[in-house]
């Protein structure tokens, strides 16, 4: 074991934020937050030297651990983390969801990313969330219904990078979660808290069965949760492959649940069928990379807007002087402005490369070379407007009108052989849609898609509801190569529309400003989604951090930062910024992994 960890990186938290008491209210934004904020726990640096693991929950950081010890590569030790995952953290992702993978294959010095969106039934039209009178419907009342689950597409991603990357055999990987849902585990503060969510009410009566008690209470916090249909279902997976999942009696529970809700509510609308299920297909799909300043950043192409949108952002940040003090408020104000040109283009041309043309101009030169001149240094544009990337038509897409939820979890892992991992997997929203089948949630990843399929002019939205396209993510798992080519970062995080934030904010913490794995994660949240500049606050985040040697004193950089930028216009707004930034930095023959410590995740290597 030659892991080192440094002690006192972080000062410890203060008490709850006022704004995070209510378990899952997100009070800003007036609607459920299912990834609203639980507390913050100081996490120290781990060092190793053979390989890392940094996950969302310690089994599952431990399960990964595990399969590395046993000579396991990345992609093995990414499946049996993700799977435990699907256990410990129900809330956030699992195999009744989806995942993008990078793999990055060290021996051939290759990258490679794998699509495993959910996907729209056939069946889906682009007025399946409209009211009868022609308005979008409820975005709550949505979330729990039958027609918001999507296509699982989780298993068949995970299957085809393990018949290209794997080295154990599939059903090994399968065993420590089994074992887990078998023995029990114990029920964690964040799965606790987020149970106390007013979605818990729309549990399917199943779900209720799983989290409650006898008293209709969630199980408290340390009670040993067993779920011996999950160990079932994935021993049949682990056996047969992932056609177990797609083919037979998994998949018919699946839609017979979907169904027999459909029917309950009266309503007659044709949902995911066992051949929508059986259709199903993961995709491997072009990385997306840009130099930023001398590194190389890859990320997720679409159907996640991930990749591009942290891409834009830096390119357009790296016409200009961050300066060397970390965090500093004229940097801030840059980064934003520039997010908000970014995330005009995403809202306007992201969606499903197989149904829409996405633009390939959207990372051409001279069109960022002219973006970024509408970033004026003295002020905020209240809302960036999209631009023309080259060959697009004025007019051809309209403006986008869809909501973003948060419940997403992101693996970074590195094996002995240094291939790597950066994985961010989802079921959208806490819990997904609530409907529990044999041991696991679904998902309900359709209401990631627009409700509205048409902008007020009449013109199509990218990102309308189609059938069997796939709805578009923020999800951006994220790898960043020195100038040597090596491999130098492997982060993602979880956190809805924000995600894309939490990346850049790590990626320009470590490379502008030379923030380790750890304090790369830990740094306030900011940003603009092309609204306000949005500023972590309160005391969810701690009261004071280290940066970059210095002191670093939490409030202090908020009052001045929000002085400096409401002197240029920008509209602030403050509250839990929930990130779950996992890191891994690989530098000088040293693996350093850094866990968020606004959730519960791990770092553990050897
Ligand atoms: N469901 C979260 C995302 O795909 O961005």
């Amino acid at each position: 074991m030659t892991a080192i960890v440094l002690a006192g990186l972080l000062a410890l938290a203060g008490p709850m934020s006022a704004l995070a008491q209510k378990a899952g209210e997100d009070i800003e934004a007036g609607r459920a937050n299912p990834e609203a904020a639980s507390g913050f726990e100081a996490k120290n640096i781990v060092r190793a030297k053979r390989h890392m693991v940094v996950a969302a929950n310690p089994y599952a950081a431990r399960a990964g651990r595990e399969i590395l010890r046993m000579g396991g590569s990345a992609i093995d030790a990414a499946i049996a983390t993700q799977l435990v995952l699907n256990l410990v953290e129900p809330q956030s992702s699992g195999i009744g969801g989806g995942a993008f993978i990078l793999h990055w294959d060290k021996a051939q010095s290759e990258l490679k990313t794998y699509d495993g969106r959910e996907r729209a039934p056939k069946a889906a039209k682009p007025d399946l969330f409209l009211t009868p009178g022609g308005a979008p419907q409820r975005f709550f009342k949505t979330v729990a219904s039958p027609q918001s689950v999507a296509v699982p597409g989780l298993l068949r991603a995970l299957e085809m990078a393990h018949k290209s990357h794997g080295q154990l055999p599939w059903k090994d990987l399968f065993a420590p979660a089994i074992r887990l849902a078998e023995q029990g585990f114990k029920v964690s503060p964040r799965l606790h808290k987020l149970l106390g969510g007013r979605w818990a009410r729309k549990f399917s009566p199943r779900a209720k069965e799983y989290f409650f008690n006898a008293g209709n209470k969630p199980w408290p916090v340390g009670h040993v949760l067993k779920n011996p249909e999950f160990a079932d279902t994935l021993r049949h997976v682990a056996a047969r492959g992932a056609d177990a999942f797609y083919q037979g009696g998994i998949a018919r529970d699946m839609v017979g649940a979907l169904q027999a809700a459909v029917a309950k509510s009266g309503q007659a609308i044709d949902g995911m069928t066992a051949e929508d299920v059986k259709s199903y297909q993961a995709m491997p799909r072009p990385p997306v990379c840009t130099a930023y300043r001398s590194y190389k950043i890859c990320g997720m192409g679409p159907p996640s807007s991930g990749g591009h949108t942290v891409a834009q952002t830096l390119k357009l940040v790296e016409k200009f002087d961050l300066g060397r003090d970390p965090m500093n408020p004229a940097a801030l104000h840059i980064i934003a402005e520039a997010e908000k040109l970014a995330y005009a283009d995403r809202a306007r041309y992201s969606a499903d490369p197989d149904f829409v043309p996405v633009p390939e101009g959207l990372l051409d030169p001279d069109y960022l070379n002219n973006r970024a001149k509408l970033i004026d240094l003295a002020k905020s544009t209240p809302k960036a407007q999209p631009g023309t990337p080259p060959e697009v038509a004025k007019g051809r897409f309209g403006r986008d009108a869809t909501i973003e939820n948060k419940g997403t979890s992101h693996i970074s892992i590195v094996d002995r052989q240094g291939n790597a991992v950066a994985m961010t997997s989802t079921i959208e929203s806490a819990f997904g849609s609530g409907f529990m089948v044999r041991g696991f949630l679904l998902n309900n990843e359709m209401t990631d898609f627009s409700f509205r399929p048409k902008d007020r002019s009449g013109r199509p939205i990218a990102n309308r509801i189609e059938p069997l396209k796939r709805p578009r993510s923020s999800m951006a798992p994220t790898m960043i190569f020195a100038p040597d080519g090596e491999l130098r970062m492997i982060l993602g995080s979880p956190g809805g529309s924000r995600i894309i934030l939490y990346v850049i904010k790590s990626i320009i913490a470590h490379i502008d400003w030379n923030a380790n794995a750890a304090e790369a994660a830990a740094w306030p949240n900011f940003g603009s989604r092309n609204g306000p500049f949005e500023i972590e606050s309160g005391q969810s985040a701690p009261a004071s951090a280290n940066v970059a040697g210095s002191a670093f004193n939490r409030s202090a950089f908020y009052e001045r930062t929000r002085k400096y930028l409401e002197a240029r216009g920008h509209k602030i707004r403050s509250g839990p910024m929930t990130s779950g930034a996992h890191i891994i930095i690989l530098k000088n023959g040293v693996i350093e992994g850094g866990a968020d410590p606004r959730r519960e995740g791990r770092a553990l290597g050897d």
